[in-house]
């Protein structure tokens, strides 16, 4: 078993100097500069690519067309280490969107952050009006735990934050 694949996907190591239009969603400069600083500092941070007929193993290719999105665990800080406990962001782009790959990333994501690297809770926040991610989410495992009502403005109407979380005792392949 190749740890750094799942059946349609295989996942490489980000490379701040070519995988910057990895962020797909259209945004302001000021966005993109801490998102590429936390993926340098993540505790995971992978390109998710899809696998071709190519031997991914012995020569991982690197063609546009092949990375159809990113995915982090963030890096705990050092004061907090002992809670082993971590934020999770996943975006895939838009034409790969609707095809399962979402699940499929975030149940080898999972994986790894519970059987290999000991974590024991994962988290993150998602918006009320993100109903594909909500979905998904839940599909995996994740639990709301929390929701801040009517926390943010958009589209001319107020939508919920919504915390989620997935625990290690929770987890099963
Ligand atoms: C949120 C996101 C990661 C979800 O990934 P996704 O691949 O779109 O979602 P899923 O894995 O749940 O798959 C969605 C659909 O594909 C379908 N599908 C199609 N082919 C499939 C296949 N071969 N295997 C499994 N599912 C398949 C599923 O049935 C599912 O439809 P359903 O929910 O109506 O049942 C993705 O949409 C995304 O990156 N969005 C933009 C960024 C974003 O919002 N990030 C999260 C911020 S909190």
């Amino acid at each position: 078993m190749n740890f750094l694949e799942s059946d349609r996907l295989y996942f490489r190591a980000w490379d701040s100097s070519r995988d910057k239009e990895c962020i797909f969603q259209p945004m302001k400069k000021d966005s993109v500069e801490p998102i590429i600083k936390e993926f340098e500092t993540a505790l995971l941070g992978v390109v998710i690519c899809k696998k071709s007929s190519l031997n991914v193993a012995e020569n991982p290719p690197a063609s546009e067309s092949e990375r159809i999105g990113i995915l982090m665990i963030k890096n705990i800080p050092p004061s907090q280490v002992q809670n082993r406990c971590a934020d999770l962001g996943i975006e895939l782009r838009p034409d790969a969107q609707g095809q399962g790959y979402g699940t499929e990333v975030l149940r080898w994501a999972l994986n790894w952050a519970f059987n290999m690297a000991n974590l024991h809770r994962v988290q993150l926040e998602v918006y009320g009006w993100n109903e594909v991610a909500l979905k998904t989410y839940h599909r995996v495992g994740f639990q709301e735990e929390g929701r801040l009502r009517k926390a943010v403005w958009r589209d001319g109407q107020w939508w919920d934050e919504i915390w989620m979380g997935v625990l290690q005792e929770e987890w099963s392949l």
